[in-house]
């Protein structure tokens, strides 16, 4: 089994029967997305996209992934929220939060349009000067403004560099298939286009193009990770929570939840997991948060942020509970030598391996955090690759969409983004948002 679930370190704050008792909760959840009789269900398509993908355009993206790391040395990819964080986070479980500086035979991925920063667009501009690139953005609306403002200035690079037709065969777009601003110019000035479905939203669309062309840019299987998905999808297609542990994890967080605990955090002992955290943290805050319900999602890195985080962790409001991410073994592995002068005090661990000292810092921190008041989920997967990710994103998805129902939400909209983007265009001046503007520019003076 790739991904385990265990909960040995939440004993003492649930017992097995009343996770059990959530069945009649997640049978109707289950219904909802299987169904679709839930709200938001014109967002399904992620549940079986691992099966039913479009074949062609994954083929597609095959061939200009290659193409692209033939020509360019490096990959911009322009994006924000679901159009950005599922590739980072693929890119650096895979093969490393080092990836561009380790990367050889494949080209540098680089991301922009994830903020309004002129400092970080800027730095972007200086990465690829005098630098064979290419772009891909990213957006299923076609109209966000932050991946629209960094596609201008790379647009206009590459125009300048390599002409109209040049700055053409370095420019990749993904968006809908028919509407927004970014597809009418695609198809205006012929760059080739990839997909995202209509019926999955920004943050369920890791294993469309979306996420798909950067990911295999960077050198990685999309078919495993496909293949990953699809024993995933087949794993947790029934709803009993004893033999799904996709279900169980749903029905525990919400167990913990209703007892106070309204914060998870979601912890690896594994530096290049930190994009995975925020994947994670976008995918359930925007799912769940909503209607002044849902889990708060935070997250942290081991041991590191024991040493900054560590103490709130042990001994803060007692609001918290941690879903731990292990592996059974690490992608490099580092034996611990014995030093003649034993300076440091640290021979007891000569011959020991990093990882086994790894795994006894979780064990260790998860009793104390128990001792603390901190109850821990712990999944446990084989290692860090392409088919443990593609099965992991879709346990992620899935109890996603099940804890949302059963928190009594529609795990698949967002409308509280909205309201930042009112007030910033209404301050900005964007025709159509005149009435709002002196409301609020009174509100700033106060
Ligand atoms: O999950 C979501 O829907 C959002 O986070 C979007 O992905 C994000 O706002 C970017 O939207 P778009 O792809 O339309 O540019």
């Amino acid at each position: 089994m790739p991904l385990k679930l265990y909960t040995n370190y939440i004993e003492d704050f649930i017992t097995e029967n009343e996770i059990l008792e959530l069945q009649p909760e997640v049978n109707k959840a289950h219904e909802k997305l299987h169904n679709g009789t839930g709200e938001g269900s014109d967002y399904l398509g992620w549940i079986d996209l691992p099966e039913a993908y479009d074949k062609d355009e994954f083929e597609h993206i095959k061939v200009v992934a290659k193409k692209i790391r033939e020509k360019a040395e490096i990959l911009v990819v322009i994006g924000i929220g679901g159009s950005y964080l599922g590739a980072r986070a693929a890119i650096e479980f895979v093969k490393s939060q080092n990836y561009n500086l380790l990367c050889k035979d494949t080209p540098k991925i680089i991301f922009s349009g994830n903020s309004i920063s002129s400092t970080a667009l800027s730095e972007v501009v200086d990465m690829v000067e005098g630098k064979d690139f290419a772009v891909n953005v990213i957006s299923k609306s076609g109209t966000t403004t932050e991946p629209a403002i960094s596609f201008r200035v790379f647009r206009e690079m590459l125009i300048s560099k390599y002409g109209k037709d040049g700055a053409a065969e370095r420019i990749f777009v993904t968006t809908d298939k028919e509407k927004g601003t970014l597809k009418k110019l695609a198809d205006s000035e012929g760059y080739e286009t990839f997909v995202v479905p209509d019926n999955v939203g920004g943050r369920y669309s890791v294993l469309t193009a979306v996420g798909l062309l950067p990911i295999a840019v960077a050198g990685i299987d999309i078919d495993k990770l496909m293949q990953g998905a699809r024993d995933a999808r087949n794993a947790f297609k029934n709803s009993d929570i004893k033999s799904n542990d996709c279900y169980k994890y749903a029905a525990i967080r919400n167990v913990l939840a209703r007892k106070g605990k309204t914060v998870e955090m979601m912890v690896s002992y594994e530096p290049s997991f930190a994009m995975m955290n925020e994947w994670f943290k976008q995918l359930y805050g925007e799912s769940e948060g909503k209607n002044g319900k849902g889990i708060f999602p935070a997250s942290a890195i081991f041991s590191t942020d024991l040493h900054s985080l560590g103490q709130y962790i042990q001994d803060g409001q007692r609001i918290l509970f941690e879903t731990v991410v292990i592996f059974k073994k690490p992608n490099k592995e580092h034996m611990i030598k014995m030093d003649p002068d034993d300076v440091d005090g640290l021979n007891f661990l000569a011959g020991k391996e990093m990882s086994y000292v790894n795994r006894k810092a979780f064990e260790g921190t998860a009793l104390a955090h128990n001792d603390g008041g901190v109850p821990n989920i712990v999944l446990e997967a084989e290692c860090m690759n392409e088919y443990e990710l593609g099965y992991m994103i879709y346990f992620f998805e899935k109890a996603c969409g099940i804890s949302g129902y059963i928190l009594g939400v529609n795990p698949f909209d967002q409308p509280g983004v909205e309201s930042y983007k009112r007030n910033m265009f209404a301050l900005l001046g964007k025709p159509g948002y005149e009435n709002e503007r002196e409301v609020l520019e009174r509100r700033i003076r106060k």
